[in-house]
């Protein structure tokens, strides 16, 4: 697992941004998994200006979500396909059949969610999955108790989901009870992950994630268990990490090998 941590939250979404941005460079018919939430609101207005003023071009991407309410229309304020036309879908040149939602509507979820895992597929398998972190330290809408080998499924919501989400529906009970979510071992399947956590909320999971045992109490912790895993974060949601000068210096360190200069590290020069 791979550190980094930011001095603040803007510095954090912009090198999200980056890693993304990057990825769509390197490979322009790249596979996102995308995600919603507060965290990546931010990520995705970068996105959006590196479209317009750099000319970031999505138009050979596809990207699958990672989860979706169920019971709302794909309109309603609230829908994550409804956030992710709002906050990124309309404003770059991805093609609007290769974006893709769960859907929260259908009315054989084992079908429809073996549907979209057949479909991860068919499009070869996800390249780069964005995650924010939920503060029970979920991943997708995968709550605690989760399977870590779960795959796309009907998810109960826990309590404190619905609680921390009620600012968005103005009230508890407006929240839905249900989601459908990619499982932990979708998540796990991508080929890179990239966590992304802001704020001294997100401080315990952030901790019980990267240092914690890896538990389904705590499904985040999952992805210890994956051979490429980038999280960003500020110094709020960074701050019970008790390795955190370590993983500075691991930073360092690759910033001198990627800029060339072995002998500080101590490789010989061939
Ligand atoms: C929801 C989403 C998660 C997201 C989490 C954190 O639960 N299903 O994918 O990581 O919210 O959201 P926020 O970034 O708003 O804290």
């Amino acid at each position: 697992m791979r550190v980094i941590v930011e001095p603040t939250a803007d510095a954090a979404t912009r090198r999200a941004a980056a890693f993304l941005a990057r990825q769509l460079a390197k490979k322009p018919d790249s596979v996102l998994g995308l995600a919603t939430g507060g965290t990546v609101v931010g990520i995705y207005q970068e996105l959006i200006r590196l479209h317009r003023e750099q000319g970031l071009d999505f138009s050979q991407t596809t990207s699958f979500n990672l989860d979706e309410y169920v019971g709302l229309p794909t309109t309603h304020e609230q829908s994550y396909r409804r956030f992710m036309q709002q906050h990124l879908f309309d404003h770059v040149n991805i093609p609007a059949e290769r974006t893709h939602v769960p859907d929260g509507l259908a009315t054989d979820f084992e079908t429809s969610c073996a549907r979209y895992e057949w479909e991860i597929g068919q499009a070869g398998g996800i390249d780069l999955q964005l995650l924010g972190i939920g503060r029970d330290g979920h991943i997708a809408f995968n709550e605690p108790g989760s399977s870590l080998g779960s795959r796309t499924r009907l998810k109960t919501l826990a309590r404190e989901t619905i609680r921390d989400n009620a600012r968005f529906f103005g009230s508890e009970e407006a929240v839905p009870r249900l989601a459908v979510t990619m499982g932990v071992g979708t998540i796990l399947d991508s080929r890179r992950c990239l966590l992304v956590a802001v704020g001294d909320s997100k401080a315990e999971a952030v901790a019980a994630t990267v240092e914690g045992p890896v538990t389904a109490q705590v499904t985040a912790s999952a992805l210890q268990l994956h051979r490429d895993v980038v999280v960003i974060l500020d110094e709020a949601s960074a701050a019970q990490l008790r390795r955190k000068d370590y993983y500075a210096e691991v930073e360092e360190a690759q910033t001198l090998l990627e800029s060339g200069q072995l002998a500080a590290l101590g490789i010989a020069s061939s």
